[in-house]
């Protein structure tokens, strides 16, 4: 049983245009900065999102193998935590399902009611995992829901009376600035309704050597999803960078805590963005700076449970201790 709601979406070309508007806006603001920068969300083109899924099989790249981990290990016991159905088991972001498979073969295997509702912009983003988790579990209730992560959540809470299980997974909270970080989860409790949970994965503050190899990986491939990056402002923007002339550069920032990814121009140059109408320049060894991977200490998590509304009911973290999931109930 699958059911896909487009909300906030009017014809998908004029929501395209809107995208398009929006990401012009952002290239010409991040590059028209003192220090550049782009914002992270566009490295998921279809084909940046095809590299993070490489990036999540890499050896060095530890989050993914531990919070497949942190599942396979404590499915009972986090799945018994989310209480009496029906439920939705709410998923922001559709990535390809890996982790998510193990706790819904556990409620399947318990025989919980609860629906899979996979929230995403993209609606094919939400159409492919929808499909792909009907193929792996037949009978399976699924309810993609095209939208915005927050707008979704609200339209969701609003429209039945199912406790929701929010999975916003893969430490993906890390990519918000400290400030964005305070404002989508506060919005997010604003978004759902008391009692319902959140099971937040977050990467842990570990030795440096360990983060700054997971974003250096020996096959370049992190360094081709950053790239990658430059050929969809090229494709969408009509823009002519090199990204040959750009080599890729992450570095550990102590002050952030967090691993900040680089794209730096290796010569001075000049790129023309033709849907802006404007040429940047570069100095050589100008830096725009693609990604912050922010990582957390424990105490610094439960700080961001009780200062946005939630209770912590549970923590579970891989055996080498490089990962958190926290469980969070809306207070
Ligand atoms: C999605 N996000 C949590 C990843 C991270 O670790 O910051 C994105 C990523 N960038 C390079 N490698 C992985």
């Amino acid at each position: 049983m699958m059911e896909s709601i487009p909300i906030l979406q009017q014809a998908e070309d004029e929501s395209q245009a809107a995208f398009l508007r929006r990401f012009a806006r952002d290239v010409l603001h991040g590059l028209s900065m003192p220090r550049k920068g782009l914002p992270c969300k566009y490295l998921y083109d279809d084909a940046g999102s095809r590299l993070f899924s490489q990036i999540m099989n890499l050896p060095e790249y530890y989050p993914a193998r531990c919070e497949l981990e942190i599942f396979q290990t404590h499915k009972a016991a986090l799945t018994d935590l989310f209480g009496g159905p029906p439920l939705n088991l709410v998923e922001l972001g559709a990535g390809d399902g890996t982790k998510t498979r193990v706790l819904i073969g556990q409620m399947r295997t318990k025989k919980t009611d609860f629906t899979y509702v996979p929230i995403d912009i993209s609606r094919a983003a939400v159409d492919c995992v929808s499909d792909r988790f009907s193929r792996w579990f037949p009978g399976l209730r699924t309810r993609g829901i095209t939208a915005d992560y927050l707008a979704g959540l609200k339209w969701l809470s609003g429209q039945n009376h199912c406790r929701n299980i929010v999975l916003f997974l893969g430490s993906s909270i890390g990519n918000f600035s400290a400030r964005g970080r305070e404002a989508f989860l506060k919005n997010l409790r604003g978004a759902i309704n008391t009692g319902d949970c959140v099971l937040t994965g977050f990467d842990l503050v570990k030795d440096i050597a360990v983060m700054t190899r997971a974003y250096n990986d020996a096959e370049g491939i992190t360094a081709a999803f950053n790239r990658n990056l430059l050929t969809r402002i090229n494709r969408e923007l009509e823009a002519d960078f090199d990204p040959g002339l750009f080599r890729f550069y992450s570095t550990w920032d102590v002050a952030a805590r967090a691993v900040q990814s680089y794209l730096i121009s290796t010569c001075e140059q000049r790129v023309h963005i033709g849907r802006l109408g404007r040429n940047f320049d570069f100095s050589a060894w100008e830096a725009i700076h693609t990604e912050s991977s922010h990582k957390f200490t424990r105490h610094q998590t439960r700080e961001l449970a009780a200062r946005n509304g939630f209770a912590v009911e549970a923590e579970f973290t891989d055996s080498a201790g490089y990962f958190t999931d926290c469980l969070w109930r809306a207070a």
